[in-house]
């Protein structure tokens, strides 16, 4: 039976307390298992076998490492089938960075578009457990989309907390379809998280952020699949955006469970990459100080990381600590160029998930990565997400306003602007080139 465990002061806790973070110290938990019930031989042998399984469960990218996945039985599970996504190599994005090669694990291909998915079934799945009838997030968009796709399918009430007008118009759009309740707050993120972590402390709504443990152990099986999509071989390195903290900490959590059953040896280096707008983890890095001093008023056009005061950071530094990772800031025009690249490769994203090549070519730059390292970067959001900033990019009319109120309009270094033609057999051949 797992357990629920604080972070900070190791007071445990059933997995059944309706609770998001330690009752004697406010610290973050973490849901524990045994490390002796399985061994990491059979649980390899299992998992294996259930890829070829047709039962729901087995096919989720998820519910298959169910071994070390909080308690559920097969009727309460809601599951979408998540998971299953591609690894691609992408040889462009590896010249771009300045590396003999690089992998791609696109999370953005889950049901919804994101990475949310993986730790949003087992949100909504522990929810069901314990009986709740309404879910509420804070979000930047991504999390608010998935949330109201599983509640929709537990059919749940969700109530969605985004900072108005700073989300991509793709994940709005996905909140109202699956039927969520969307209040845009008169604030950023840090305050819509601030306020629905209150409120749910205050009513029968059932937090979903990824302070909720159990969030956090559906993403952690970004690790177990994507060791399983490569023979249970480790990479030297993983490369994941850093907003909430959450999910770069999940999938250290991940492996860690693997090191610990003896299916890996040494943890990749799990290797963080924030908005120089919205850094404070980097901050904290580089000053090597004990505690994260929120970035007031955090920026970056890459909306999904526009996030100054994130709730994981003690689990974010636990993940850099065991695996000997990094952490990298990169700056709008090195996000935006990134993007373009990934694009070059046939693969896209939302510019969040640009942070990785942007922060792999920095840190390859500056001889921190080794040109050979075997790399996967994962991509976290699909590139529909956020189309405004794409179509600005290659039209040349991607900017913003600086906090002193400066216009900076950012370079299309890799456009690929689409011109207007008369509806004309020979304007259009010479507009190709004929
Ligand atoms: N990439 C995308 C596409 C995201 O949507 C997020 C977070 C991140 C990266 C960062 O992940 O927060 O676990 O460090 N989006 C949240 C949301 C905050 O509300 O959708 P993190």
């Amino acid at each position: 039976m797992p357990l629920l465990r604080c972070l900070n002061c190791q007071a445990e806790f059933p997995a059944n307390s309706r609770i998001y973070t330690c009752q004697s110290c406010a610290g973050l938990l973490d849901v524990v298992y045994e490390v002796n019930e399985f061994s990491g031989e059979r649980l390899m042998s299992v998992w294996d076998w259930r890829r070829a399984s047709p039962k729901a469960v087995d096919q989720s990218g998820v519910w298959r490492f169910r071994e070390l996945l909080p308690d559920a039985d097969e009727s309460e599970i809601i599951t979408l089938t998540e998971g299953n996504t591609q690894i691609w190599n992408a040889p462009r994005s590896a010249n771009y960075a300045g590396m003999n090669r690089l992998c791609f694990k696109h999370l953005g291909m889950n049901p919804t578009g994101s990475f949310k998915d993986l730790g949003m079934t087992t949100g909504i799945t522990q929810a069901n457990r314990l009986g709740a009838t309404s879910v509420a997030c804070a979000s930047t968009g991504n999390t608010s989309a998935s949330m109201a796709a599983y509640a929709a399918r537990a059919g749940m009430k969700s109530f969605v907390f985004i900072p108005s007008g700073q989300i991509a118009l793709g994940k709005l759009s996905q909140a109202l379809d699956y039927g969520s309740t969307v209040l845009q707050l008169e604030g950023d993120f840090d305050d819509a998280m601030r306020l629905v972590r209150e409120i749910a402390n205050e009513t029968p709504i059932y937090l979903l952020n990824s302070v909720n443990p159990f969030r956090l152990e559906g993403q952690k099986t970004i690790a177990f699949e994507l060791m399983q999509q490569r023979g249970w071989q480790a990479p030297d390195r993983i490369v994941v955006p850093g907003g909430n903290l959450g999910n770069s900490s999940a999938i250290a959590k991940g492996f860690h469970e693997l090191l610990e059953r003896g299916v890996i040896t040494k943890m990749p280096k799990i290797t963080i990459i924030q908005a120089e707008g919205a850094n404070p983890l980097y901050r904290m890095w580089q000053s090597q100080v004990e505690t994260l001093t929120p970035v007031a008023g955090a920026f970056t056009l890459a909306s999904a990381i526009k996030i100054g005061n994130p709730v994981s950071w003690p689990k974010a530094i636990r993940a850099l600590r065991w695996s000997g990772g990094e952490v990298e800031s990169v700056n709008e025009q090195e996000i935006a160029d990134a993007k373009a690249i990934i694009g070059s490769d046939g693969i896209g994203c939302e510019p969040a998930s640009a942070v990785t090549l942007a922060g792999i070519k920095k840190l390859t730059a500056a001889g921190t990565i080794n040109p050979d390292e075997d790399i996967v970067a994962l991509l976290t959001g699909h590139v529909l997400k956020d189309p405004d900033y794409t179509v600005n990019y290659h039209r040349g009319t991607l900017g913003y306003t600086s906090k002193s109120g400066e216009k900076v309009e950012l370079a299309s270094n890799h456009a690929n602007a689409f011109t207007q033609v008369p509806a004309e057999r020979e304007a259009i051949l010479k507009a190709l080139g004929f």
